[in-house]
């Protein structure tokens, strides 16, 4: 594809996360289909951590985007666009389960899209072991920030928990990918960095 066509190719997918018609894998929705009864307190706990994980995914889109836009290695390539496939679902289960609880997504999140674009080709062109390190990095504190979450929810919201603990294992699936295709650890002062820009992102989408 010559440069123009991955803008233009890059922009479509863009629009179409934002719009949630990107497809992901052919995974079913982990949260079983049964009646609940969660109070409005309940329901707004979870809305409010189910519009911080969208935006989450909806970064985690675009961080894999940018990095394999600029990657040069085919295998990483590869590997980074299978792990963004897998981030689809989360985000497609995330807009779901926001949708039942009769929330919305955040505003913001075409700037979370932008933003982490822009720093997933930044780490993307700093060769493939800064490139893994950064995923194995990134998947690390999404674990931790849902284990978080995990411990806030209602222990009745039965459905959230499922979506959760399901994402949990694939970003835990995702380090450990990275780490093995030769990811190497980053300097403190970078993990120090995106975990205060996670935290800007996480605390402003839970009320935009
Ligand atoms: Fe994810
Ligand atoms: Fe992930």
């Amino acid at each position: 594809m010559s440069f123009i066509d991955n803008i233009i190719n890059e922009f479509d997918i863009a629009l179409k996360t934002l719009s949630n018609k990107k497809s992901g894998t052919s995974r079913g929705y982990p949260a079983e289909e049964s009646p609940e009864n969660l109070t409005q307190e309940e329901k707004d706990l979870s809305i409010q951590l189910m519009r911080v994980n969208l935006a989450g995914e909806v970064a985690a889109q675009a961080l894999y985007r940018g990095q394999a836009m600029v990657c040069e290695d085919n295998e990483v390539k590869e590997h980074l666009i299978n792990a963004g496939l897998e981030e689809t679902d989360h985000l497609i289960w995330c807009k779901k389960r926001l949708d039942e609880l009769g929330g919305n997504g955040s505003l913001l999140n075409p700037i979370w899209y932008a933003g982490s674009f822009a720093l997933g080709a930044i780490f993307g062109s700093l060769g493939k072991q800064t490139s893994l390190g950064f995923v194995e990095e990134t998947e690390k504190q999404v674990v931790k920030h849902l284990e978080k979450h995990l411990e806030k929810i209602s222990q009745e919201d039965k459905k959230t928990i499922k979506i959760l603990e399901t994402m949990r294992a694939d970003e835990d699936q995702h380090a450990n990918e990275a780490s093995e295709s030769g990811g190497e650890e980053l300097k403190d002062y970078t993990k120090k960095f995106m975990s205060m820009t996670a935290k800007v992102m996480t605390s402003t989408s839970a009320h935009i």
